[in-house]
């Protein structure tokens, strides 16, 4: 093991395209004292922190617009309408979308999967159909496809991944076939931090008549996105990881499929006449939105992706680039540290495990210092078992994450080493 000290490169290293500081005025919560120290906070990929723009913008709803959408004759109702369907617009733009009929506000992530695999998948799939999924997705990309497989009779088959964490696509190639209904893929691998190649695998599944369904939820935050150039057919992302609100994020689809699938749930909101003789659904995207919708989260996520275009999102990723550069090479340092994800492409995620240390007691040591990741098995536990392994340690970043915020990071694993070693 090297003890090496490592320097710290001055903030203007990005600097030149963004002042990292002023961002991080705009985050009260970065300033908080944990365990006495000012806090580091690492732990992006499982939730990120919110600006003033986004906590105000939640303030000022509360306080001057809210009431019920779509149903009210009163201001107020029109003005919490107003808000709700401009966000709307706001989250096609972010996605690139053509129609904003093809945006659909749910929970996050998870619940624009279910959504697809139950509405999508219980209309489309029949008995020996194939549902392709990789190796290293998310369980919420995995379990629903399991779920709606056992109820039609379809398979689910896996897309390998090589030991640098990149999909196998000659493997990928192969499994496609004219039974492959569904191929579902993460655009940036939660536990690894792998960019997938999407544009390519949308092409290669819509040549074997499948449609794609892309999990965005580690891509919103540090990728631009374009479901017109991607050309998938299902996309889905969570704001609680892009500076909006927890329980808010959207499913992207693709109009003509949208309207063409059954209700997802039953209630108001997504009816167009209910009888006791049968009733009749709304048009898209009501239909997929039964219910009071989370009206104020939905206004602070169009504050959210405001938030982000105004520090431009390819400024965000360059920056990001620049401290995953940085911790990999300060990694380099340490043979017993063990790094999982070696992709080309990667974005915003170093996961990790020290030689002696347990990822669960190394966390717990971080946490002491101030220095907050995420331990586990990242709900990825196929990539564990790739890498025989029961955790790992990941650091994740934002915006407003800092070089001295990554050597505090070092210097707190080699205390670590020190308790433990
Ligand atoms: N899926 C989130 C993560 O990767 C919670 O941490």
């Amino acid at each position: 093991m090297s003890e090496v000290a490592l320097k710290t490169p001055t903030e203007t290293q990005s600097g030149n395209l963004l002042d990292v500081q002023e961002i991080r005025a705009q985050f009260p919560i970065l300033g908080e004292i944990v365990h006495e120290n000012t806090l580091a906070y690492l732990d992006n990929g499982a939730s990120s922190q919110k600006p003033i723009a986004v906590t105000e913008t939640l303030e000022r709803y509360y306080a001057t617009q809210h009431a019920n959408v779509h149903r009210g004759v009163h201001e107020l109702s029109d003005r919490a309408t107003e808000a709700y369907e401009s966000a709307r617009k706001t989250a096609c733009k972010f996605v690139n979308a053509n129609r904003t009929e093809e945006i659909i506000f749910v929970r996050g992530t998870t619940e624009g999967l279910n959504l697809v695999a139950e509405s999508y998948g219980r209309w489309k799939l029949q008995p020996g159909d194939e549902i392709l999924v990789s190796e290293m997705e998310h369980h919420s990309n995995i379990v629903p496809w399991q779920l709606i497989a056992e109820r039609t009779g379809s398979i689910v088959r896996m897309i390998p991944m090589n030991d640098n964490g990149e999909i196998i696509q000659e493997d990928y190639l192969n499994l496609l076939n004219d039974k492959t209904q569904i191929v579902a893929i993460t655009y940036v691998a939660n536990s690894l931090g792998t960019v997938n190649p999407i544009k390519e695998m949308v092409r290669m599944a819509h040549d074997a008549g499948a449609v794609v369904v892309v999990d965005a939820a580690q891509a919103a935050p540090h990728i631009s996105i374009d479901v017109v150039d991607l050309d998938c057919d299902f996309l889905a992302l969570s704001g609680h990881k892009m500076y909006a609100p927890t329980g808010i994020g959207i499913l992207y689809g693709k109009g003509e499929l949208l309207e063409a699938m059954p209700p997802y749930q039953g209630g108001g909101e997504m009816i167009r006449r209910v009888s006791f003789e049968g009733s009749t659904y709304a048009d898209i995207p009501h239909r997929f939105e039964a219910g009071t919708p989370n009206i104020a989260d939905a206004v602070g996520f169009g504050a959210a992706c405001q938030f982000m275009w105004d520090i431009g999102i390819d400024e965000i990723a360059t920056h990001e680039k620049e401290l995953l550069d940085y911790v990999h090479k300060c990694a380099d340092r340490y043979e017993d540290i063990r790094i999982y994800g070696n992709a080309k492409h990667k974005a915003g995620v170093f996961a990790f495990t020290l030689d002696k240390v347990h990822a669960h007691d190394l966390g717990t040591v971080l946490d002491r210092q101030g220095v907050a990741i995420r331990v586990g098995h990242h709900c990825a536990m196929p990539v564990m078992k790739h890498f025989n392994v029961a955790a790992t340690a990941r650091a994740s970043f934002a915006v407003y994450n800092t070089y001295d915020e990554i050597d505090r990071m070092f210097e707190a694993i080699n205390f670590a080493r020190e308790l433990f070693g």
